[in-house]
């Protein structure tokens, strides 16, 4: 009788500080993840990641399962001209790591290294369509306020 193979384990989700060896993998799911043809996703780009990372009181943290990137978020202090306003502009789940809260967490992680950081209040902007990202902004505090719709006038040919 052959002895049964033992399920393999899922590696537990811990999350860690954003690291520069983990910017080629952050910027692979962010380009799997968002669309970037279409706004607000067309600024997704490794300059925006490093905005973040070496602004004042980066607030940016990464997901990891063993080895492998579950999800990020990318916050930092300042939004607009509000020097104390915290920002959380960027975050993703892995599609296959998705619906397991690990969105939250970073969610959390981010916002908590802000309001140590002084912020007063934390902002994110979520696409209208995003029902998944407003979801999760909602399930975390967040509060809907002002909303900006982009007019676009196309040139003619
Ligand atoms: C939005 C996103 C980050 C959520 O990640 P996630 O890890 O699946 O989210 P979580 O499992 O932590 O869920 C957090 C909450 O959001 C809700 N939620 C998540 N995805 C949802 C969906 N598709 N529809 C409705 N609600 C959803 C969850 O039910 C949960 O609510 P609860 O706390 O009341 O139970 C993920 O869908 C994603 O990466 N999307 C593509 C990238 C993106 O659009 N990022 C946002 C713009 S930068």
């Amino acid at each position: 009788m052959t002895s049964p193979t033992a399920p393999e384990r899922e590696p537990e989700i811990v999350l860690e500080p954003m690291r520069a060896t983990h910017l080629a993998d952050v910027l692979a799911l962010g380009r799997r993840v968002y669309d970037t043809s279409v706004k607000p996703y067309t600024s997704w780009s490794l300059s925006a990641v490093a905005r973040h990372m070496d602004g004042e009181a980066s607030a940016c943290w990464v997901a990891l399962a063993g080895d492998r990137l579950a999800g990020y978020v990318l916050g930092s202090m300042g939004f607009d001209q509000r020097t104390d306003w915290g920002n959380l502009e960027w975050i993703a789940s892995a599609p296959e790591y998705q619906g397991k809260g690990i969105a939250s967490r970073l969610v959390k992680a981010c916002c908590a290294t802000l309001t140590e950081a002084g912020a007063s209040a934390v902002v994110t902007d979520v696409e209208s369509r995003n029902t998944a990202s407003a979801a999760l902004m909602r399930s975390n505090g967040f509060e809907a306020t002002v909303s900006v719709t982009l007019f676009v006038r196309r040139s003619e040919p």
